[in-house]
């Protein structure tokens, strides 16, 4: 299938992780599609990405996180673009540094889990039938290092909430060996980031994107976990769709 035909609903689109994606898929000439709670991160994006592309971008407003919203908003989205090829789910948040567990209330343990691992639940349980049973379809999920370990005093509930978002992803590679659909996971084991933002041990979140379309573009592997810790690993995997 020519990636004209395809359609990739970039979960988190509107993210540094995400906004990235979108616009290497779109110079790919992918049709994307991003959910995003505010309508004004969907018109940054519009902006963002290259202006031959926007045509092919649809934007909808709704709350992947949400089970009621997240059911809307997929009969929205099959309604504006008919079918959905490719699932790519960064949902969550860049950066938190609230401090040690013992000064943090229940609350904002509560959003982070809700951030980084309700939406990513409910989403996929929400969009993954759109892909499941086919061979040509691929459902991929971006996740972070940060769960792995602590990355500096003060970040513990980043760890908690990412470490959640690896599980969770772990569990549904285990869970559903025979799937049809390329499921996959790409864990990045470094910061992302604009290229107004980058710093030492910083991947530009637009060639990270491209390293994603790529691999969406082959859709070579499944059930594999692509761990990512250096710019040469994404240019290996642009060079080879894989790593
Ligand atoms: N940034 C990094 O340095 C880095 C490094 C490694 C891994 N990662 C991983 O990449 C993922 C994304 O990080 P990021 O830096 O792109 O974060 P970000 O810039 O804060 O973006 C998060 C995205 O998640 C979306 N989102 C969250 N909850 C949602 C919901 N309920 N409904 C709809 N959209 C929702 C946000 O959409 P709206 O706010 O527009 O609704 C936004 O697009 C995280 O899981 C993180 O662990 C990030």
């Amino acid at each position: 299938m020519a990636n004209g035909d395809r359609v990739v609903l970039a979960l988190g689109g509107t993210g540094t992780v995400g906004s990235g994606l979108v616009k290497a898929l779109l110079d790919r000439g992918f049709k994307v599609a991003v959910i995003s709670r505010d309508s004004k991160k969907l018109e940054k994006l519009e902006r963002f990405v290259s202006p031959p592309t926007k045509g092919n971008l649809t934007t909808l407003v709704g709350d992947v996180g949400s089970e009621e919203e997240a059911e809307k908003v997929r009969r929205d989205l099959l309604q504006a673009v008919g079918k959905v090829t490719d699932v790519v789910s960064s949902l969550g948040f860049s950066w938190w540094q609230g401090g040690a567990p013992h000064t943090q209330s229940l609350k904002e343990l509560h959003w982070v889990i809700e951030t980084l691992l309700f939406s990513t639940f409910v989403s996929w349980k929400t969009f993954f039938p759109l892909v499941r049973d086919d061979p040509d379809c691929t459902y991929t999920f971006i996740t972070g290092g940060a769960g792995e370990k602590l990355l500096m005093p003060g970040t513990g509930f980043l760890t908690v909430g990412a470490g959640s978002a690896l599980a969770f992803c772990q569990v549904l590679l285990d869970e559903y060996p025979e799937v049809p659909c390329k499921l996959n996971q790409l864990k990045i084991n470094m910061g992302v980031a604009t290229p107004d933002r980058m710093a030492p041990g910083f991947l530009n979140h637009v060639d990270l994107g491209e390293a994603v379309a790529t691999l969406v573009e082959r859709k070579k592997m499944t059930h594999t976990v692509f761990a990512i810790n250096s710019s040469a690993d994404l240019k290996t995997v642009i060079l080879e769709g894989t790593l």
